[in-house]
């Protein structure tokens, strides 16, 4: 029985990252050996244990062949006569495909070694093209080794084409989709991840009203500026969603199976922005408008990314504006319900009257500012 470091460790190490997860592949060995050794199995179909004292994960070294179509469907095969670069083989890049045995000697049959010098992103086998979730994380390892130099290599690129117009994207489930979007949301260049899916084709089936000539450098700036601030994924993804309009942004995200305050924030940010460059004056009606659609009262916090969402998706012509709604925010949360109690409102008249003194103190901003 042998042991191997594997995957992401070996590629993060050979980078100079910091090494997060770290799993291991064990040739040579059965699941009855690895449970008397005091290793707890993980999964009922896939070989793979979590050791005693670390809880690392050791892998059974396995090939997999794919029956169906899309993610499912695969059958594992695992034997002490399944060779390491036989589980190597079945990896998506070749940056991912390499070995560490426990004396330190690196295993890369595929030359991931190489492609990390050379700064590549290349599939290792035809295998790739078994599972299309490995069109997306090739994306995301774009997106997060791009400021390292990396890009996708020309034959990896052609083969993902190939895929998309084979249509495996439509094989995908949603969940796996989002996971992987929601990831790449914050990587180094989120922007690439996108750019990736647009050359080779799969954006026009994952998120087709970003595939448009407008909309598709819009959204990639607004992204960009988002990240820049250090936004949170609700405000990256309404910031990228940003040029669609407010019912294109709430299907698509229905349709990925965003968390619902995801795709809030994405429809607030769509249907805000045009309303804010349309606004010509600052009448108190309209700002109080505003507010409400945002729902100031009861989501406080939301508006602070609302903001952050709206600063990076308007023109710089158009950002001052916020300004005016920032102020308008201020002053109508100045408005105390209690004070308009004590003088005697209740009910539907208290809603009235807090509405009545909150477009007052609007309407005196514009006297102030
Ligand atoms: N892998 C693969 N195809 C997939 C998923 C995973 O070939 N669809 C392989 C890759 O060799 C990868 C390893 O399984 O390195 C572990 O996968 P995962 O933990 O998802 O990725 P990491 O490479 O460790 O990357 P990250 O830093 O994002 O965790």
């Amino acid at each position: 029985m042998k042991t191997y470091l594997v995957g992401g460790a070996v590629r993060d190490e050979l980078l100079g990252l910091p090494v997060k997860d770290r799993d291991w592949v064990v040739t040579g060995a059965t699941p009855d050996e690895m449970l008397q050794r005091g290793f707890k199995q993980v999964g009922a179909d896939f070989p793979v244990f979590l050791h005693p004292d670390t809880r690392e994960e050791y892998a059974l070294a396995r090939t997999e062949r794919k029956q169906g179509r899309g993610y499912h469907g695969f059958t594992v095969y695992s034997a002490p006569d399944v060779t390491l670069e036989d589980d190597l083989k079945r990896r998506d890049l070749t940056i991912n495909a390499m070995a560490k045995s426990t004396d330190g000697e690196l295993v890369d049959p595929f030359g991931g070694r190489e492609d990390i010098r050379t700064r590549s992103l290349r599939h290792v086998s035809d295998a790739f093209a078994e599972d299309p979730l490995r069109i997306l994380r090739t994306a995301r390892f774009a997106a997060r080794l791009q400021p390292l130099g990396f890009a996708v290599a020309e034959p990896t690129m052609a083969l993902m084409q190939q895929m998309v117009k084979d249509g495996e994207v439509g094989h995908l489930v949603p969940e796996r989709v989002w996971q992987e979007i929601q990831r790449a949301l914050h990587e180094n260049e989120p922007g690439t991840f996108f750019e990736i899916l647009r050359d080779c084709g799969a954006l026009a089936r994952l998120i087709p009203e970003l595939d448009q000539e407008e909309a598709f450098p819009a959204a990639i700036q607004a992204l960009r500026c988002v990240h820049k601030s250090g936004g949170d994924t609700d405000t990256r993804f309404a910031a990228l969603m940003s040029p669609l309009t407010p019912e294109e942004a709430r299907n698509r995200a229905a349709q990925l199976k965003a968390p619902n305050d995801c795709l809030n924030l994405a429809r607030l940010t769509t249907s805000l922005a045009p309303q804010i460059v349309a606004m010509t004056d600052y009448r108190a009606e309209v700002l109080l408008q505003l507010l409400e659609e945002a729902d100031i009262s009861r989501r406080a916090e939301r508006f602070n990314r609302l903001l952050q969402a709206l600063k990076c998706a308007l023109p710089d012509t158009e950002i001052t504006k916020l300004d005016w709604l920032i102020s308008a925010q201020h002053a109508a949360l100045s408005v105390e319900a209690k004070e308009l109690l004590a003088q005697g409102f209740k009910g539907k008249e208290l809603g009235e009257a807090i509405r009545n003194e909150r477009l007052q103190r609007i309407s005196a901003l514009k006297r102030t500012q």
